[in-house]
């Protein structure tokens, strides 16, 4: 008799932490007594997954709905449409148990560093605020281990009784991603973390998330609009258009060849990205469309330089082309 095969039980996953089903967040907006209501769809039927201890990068222009995929993904909107399943369960399902474990299993880490810290408390009492929140730890051990982790985040003793204006940007980003990682999470999604940073300073809170994520075995949700920053950082990458995914896949095979002309055109307008392996092309001219009136079609297709006829007309699929996804109807012919 052959040998039984071990099935997973329903949900497991090796180390998969999160997994996204065509993820939709659409807002519906009244823009007058008289006028129709309008749909700005900010997520439109975004899919991936992430494991443990890698990166996805999220990357597209202001206003492809990059954060409001991260608000989705964080559990603080519910998806209008499609799945998540977080660490094997949905976490929207009024049934999951323990959605309060599964809410800390997923911080955030925003852009703005002097924003996020409150002002009035020390660096020791906002690393054990979540602690006093969420747990039942007494005072010596949430400050045993807020003193751990300003040690992990390379901080020193003192800066424990020391308030936040007392730091410099940089330093305060390193708070921020300590204060994240108090409740021990999974998922880290991070939404522009250095982008208000000097450049000098950006490769510094780079790699500290880096020796973080080998340290606690960290999925990170990493979203910027620099490709010279995703290319240190990520193993995946998710670009984004007006809500939806244009090219998808391993960061050495979208860097070595974009195959959606959105993709080069971001490429193309990063100068620190190496340029031996840039593709040449038109730099992105245009502002993005409203997203109240996508272009039919492709969306990307008034802005394209190869856009053809069928582009007005035809939604292109996201579909495999050597190696990753893309969503270009003409993808095999015009890269590189
Ligand atoms: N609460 C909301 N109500 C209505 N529209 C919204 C809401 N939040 C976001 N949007 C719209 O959804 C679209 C995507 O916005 P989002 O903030 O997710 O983009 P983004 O990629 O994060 O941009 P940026 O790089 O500027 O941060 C935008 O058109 C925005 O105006
Ligand atoms: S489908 Fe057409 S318009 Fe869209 S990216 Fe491809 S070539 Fe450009
Ligand atoms: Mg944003």
């Amino acid at each position: 008799m052959a040998a039984q095969m071990a099935v997973p039980a329903p949900g497991a996953t090796d180390d998969v932490v999160i997994e996204a089903t065509d993820l939709a967040r659409h807002y519906h907006l009244r823009r007058g007594l008289f006028q129709p209501q309008a749909t700005v769809r900010a997520v439109d039927g975004i899919s991936f997954t992430l494991a443990a201890g890698r990166t996805l990068a999220i990357v597209g222009e202001s206003g492809s709905g990059k954060s409001t995929l991260a608000r989705v993904v964080t559990l603080i909107e519910p998806p209008t449409a499609g799945g998540l399943r977080l660490l094997g369960q949905n976490p929207f399902d009024r049934n999951t148990a323990d959605r309060r474990a599964m809410r800390q299993a997923v911080q955030m880490v925003f852009q703005d560093p002097y924003g996020s810290l409150n002002p009035r408390k020390k660096v020791g009492a906002i690393l054990e605020e979540p602690l006093i929140i969420n747990t039942a730890l007494k005072a010596p051990e949430r400050r045993e281990r807020a003193r751990a982790m300003l040690a992990a985040v390379r901080l020193r003793p003192e800066h424990y009784d020391r308030y936040p204006h007392m730091f410099s940007g940089g330093q305060r980003q390193r708070i921020a991603i300590g204060r994240a990682l108090m409740l021990n999470p999974r998922l880290v999604v991070a939404d522009e973390p250095v982008s208000a940073l000097d450049i000098s300073i950006q490769a510094q809170v780079l790699n500290l998330m880096m020796d973080l994520q080998q340290q606690f075995t960290l999925a990170y949700l990493f979203i910027s609009h620099d490709l010279s920053v995703v290319q240190h950082i990520a193993n995946d990458v998710l670009v984004m258009y007006l809500g939806r995914t244009v090219e998808h896949g391993p960061k050495e095979t979208l860097f070595a060849r974009p195959r959606h002309p959105y993709t080069m055109a971001l490429m193309a307008a990063t100068p620190r990205v190496d340029p031996e392996r840039r593709i040449q092309v038109q730099i992105l001219k245009g502002e993005l469309p409203s997203p109240l009136n996508p272009p039919k079609g492709c969306a990307f297709h008034t802005r394209c330089p190869f856009a053809r006829e069928r582009c007005k007309a035809e939604v292109p699929a996201l579909r495999p082309v050597d190696g990753r996804l893309a969503a270009c109807h003409f993808a095999e012919e015009i890269a590189g």
